[in-house]
Parts: structure tokens; sequence; C-alpha cells
């Protein structure tokens, strides 16, 4: 479809401003770390010089420790909120204190394969970058060789139910007048609720209060989850960077034993009960006891389980616009309300990915085509209903015209 081709082109080149790209205008107006890694997709299908200065911008704010945070603050936009003030993080670039899904490396392999030649000094100069950031996860995120997020922020998956239970939990009563933004941008229907935002601004303040410092955040924050978004995207970035690693020449030994390491800790994230991959409270050890989109990201991190096959398989009759990011059956399912329901297109590529690496052809096209004729109906909205396929959120959104380039259409 030569006419969406162009119009998802005209998508990254309206959010493109100049060597990041936000992922929508007014609701998200600085560079987020995962969406900008599939900009850079975006752009190798078109522009492979541009897709590198993406990733290297990204890279341009990673911190002294190797941590790169999840939005990067270029320039001020008084439209969002929590901005740099709230964050107060220095770094090489004002940013944010947490992390995002690390699939940059991912990104980054599928980007050089565009361009192997053009590509090789680019990647020379980014690997020990993005080994740095992997090997900082490494440090500091594992409990039992799963990799555990320390803000629902960080998963992408802000308002999932995975994390109700430990949200349960928390005191927000102190967390003092604030206004949001988003809810100025788009439907407050199809964003995460009050209760919600003051459990996500408390758990900011109390980063801050610790001067983001890792070990001090392990020891008091009451907010650490095992996650299968953390877990499977890591696992992928490691067996992504030894893949690198090699091409380029280096010793990959260590990440050999990082993916041995993680490979042991999604394991640990089957729910037997549940019959999928789960999030897991480190906390109380307790289950979330949620199926998510992100349960399905198992062969994007090269885990083959048949159970989740099966799971697949019948979602994808149960719902005319598959995956969506909550189980249509739970209690808390919500068809418009961000990670309670809908289907996002960025999660389905990445699971598609994953089944076509590991020899599931027929799912993977289905799941594709599927998503295609979501994006054609619908347009490049942030994400979808997955009953109707109505736009929800954010419109002209960054990833998804990445993902119709790169994969659906
Ligand atoms: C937001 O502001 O809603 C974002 O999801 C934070 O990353």
């Amino acid at each position: 479809d030569i006419s969406l081709t162009e119009q998802a082109r005209d998508v990254l080149i309206t959010n493109d401003r100049g060597s990041y790209t936000v992922p929508t205008a007014g609701l998200y107006p600085y560079q987020w770390n995962w969406d900008s890694a599939v900009a850079a997709l975006g752009f190798a299908q078109f522009d492979v010089e541009r897709a590198w200065v993406e990733l290297e911008t990204l890279f341009q704010g990673q911190w002294a420790d190797g941590m790169v945070p999840h939005i990067l603050f270029h320039k001020n936009d008084p439209g969002y909120f929590p901005g740099p003030e709230v964050w107060g993080c220095e770094g090489p670039i004002p940013s944010s204190g947490i992390i995002q899904p690390p699939i940059a490396a991912t990104m980054a392999h599928l980007v050089w394969q565009r361009d192997p030649e053009m590509g090789r000094p680019r990647m020379a100069a980014l690997y020990p970058k993005m080994v740095k950031w992997h090997s900082w996860i490494m440090r500091w995120r594992l409990h039992r060789g799963a990799v555990c997020t320390t803000h629902p922020w960080e998963t992408g998956r802000d308002n999932a139910p995975d994390w109700d239970k430990t949200m349960a939990r928390m005191d927000a009563s102190d967390v003092g007048e604030y206004t949001r933004r988003d809810t100025s941008h788009v439907n407050a229907e199809d964003r995460p609720t009050k209760y919600d935002y003051d459990r996500y601004i408390t758990l900011v303040q109390l980063g801050r209060r610790l001067n983001w410092d890792q070990a001090a955040m392990l020891a008091q924050s009451p907010f650490r989850v095992a996650d299968p978004t953390m877990t499977f995207t890591t696992l992928r970035a490691a067996r992504d960077l030894v893949k690198m690693g090699t091409a380029l020449g280096e010793d990959t030994q260590t990440l050999e034993a990082d993916v041995a390491r993680l490979e042991a800790g999604a394991a640990t994230l089957w729910n037997e009960e549940l019959g999928g991959f789960d999030s897991r409270d480190v906390h109380s050890g307790e289950w979330a006891g949620c199926l998510s989109n992100a349960s399905y990201l198992c062969w994007f991190a090269g885990v083959e389980n048949r159970v989740m096959l099966t799971k697949l398989r019948s979602i994808m009759e149960r719902v005319a616009y598959p995956v969506p990011s909550n189980d249509p059956d739970a209690e808390t399912f919500d068809a418009r309300r961000y990670w309670r329901g809908p289907t996002w297109a960025i999660v389905n590529m990445l699971i598609g990915l994953g089944l076509a690496d590991m020899g599931h052809e027929e799912e993977a096209t289905d799941l594709a085509k599927k998503t295609a004729h979501l994006i054609k109906e619908h347009g490049f909205a942030e994400y979808f209903d997955p009953f109707s396929g109505a736009a929800a959120g954010g419109g002209s959104f960054t990833w998804t015209a990445a993902v119709w380039l790169a994969w659906a259409g």
C-alpha cells in the first residue's frame, strides 16, 4: 500500500526533531527510549543514516554508570508532566531517572542489517555503550535471573494490572498537588487513573530523594517487580549483543553467561496456575496473575513454549485485533484504557518477529496481516480497542508508523 507507506514516512518526518524523534507531538514531546529505538528501525526502511543518528542521540544521554534513561528532555516543553524539574536528574542530557525495555540493541542489530558496510563503523562506536547499559541492568535489576522493574513506566506498560497488588500496598498520601498534562491532550478515559498517577509520582519523588542511587532504591523502594517485558527484552538484547559482538570480533563470553542467567530467570516467571508468563512482586513473592501481551514476548527472547502458543492461537480467534494487553476475560479488562486491554502495534511487532525467528511462520504472518488491517482501517494511533479496532490515545504515532514500515505494511 504505497499511500499508507508514504503516510507512515510522513509521520516519522513530522515527529523528527532533527536528531531524535518524539513519539507524538503534544502528549509526548521528548525522546523516549524504546519509542526511539523503534523509530530508528522505521527510518532504516528509507533513510539508514537517519536511523543511526536516532540511536546515537539516545546513547548521548547515557549516564556515567551506564544507565540509559527512559526520557531525554532535550528541550523544555511545559506541555508534559513530570518534566526535568520533577525528576531532578542531571546526566549528560536532562532526563528521567528510570529506564525502559532495552530493545535498542535489537533494533540497532536490525538497522545494521539494512546496510552492513555503511553501518560497521557506526556499530563499532555504539556497541560498547550498549554493552555498558546491558551490564548496568545485569548489575542492578536481577532477581533470581529475571529482570525487575522499579516503576510501572519502566516497562512501558504503565497501568497494566500486573502492578495492581504492588501499587495497592503503596502509600501515596504525601504526593502533594500536581497537574497532569496527559489528559489535556487526549481522552481521560484512555489514560491511567489519578489513583495510578499518585503512585507514579510518589515513586519519582522517592527516587529523587534517594538521588537515583540504585543501592538505596533497591533497599527502600516498595516497587520492585520481576516482569516479562523487562526480562524478555533484556534476554533478547543479550542474544543480539552476542551476535553483534561476534561480528565485530569482540569477546562475548560475559554476554553468553548473561544469556544463560536470563534464560533461567525467564523460567522463574512461569506461573503454572495461570498457565502463562507472569509478573512476580519481589518483596511479597506474590504473582500478579496477569496474562498480558508481554507474556507473548517469550519467542522474541528465544524461549519456546507450547502452552503460550496454544494461548496465542485462541486469543487470535477471541478478538478481531489481537494481541490485547490484558486477558479479555479478566475482571481488570478495559478495552480502551491504555495497558488494561488495548492492542499495541509495537508489541505485536516484537511478538511477530519472535514467532518468525522461532519458526512459527503461520502465526507470525497472521499477526502481521491483522496488524496491517488494523492500521489501514484506524490509522497510526497509539493503541487500539482489540474488539472494534477504534483508535485510542495519541494519533500520528511514531512507533505505529515505524511498525507499518518495518513489519506490518
Ligand atoms: C507517560 O507520561 O504517560 C509516560 O508513559 C511515561 O513514560
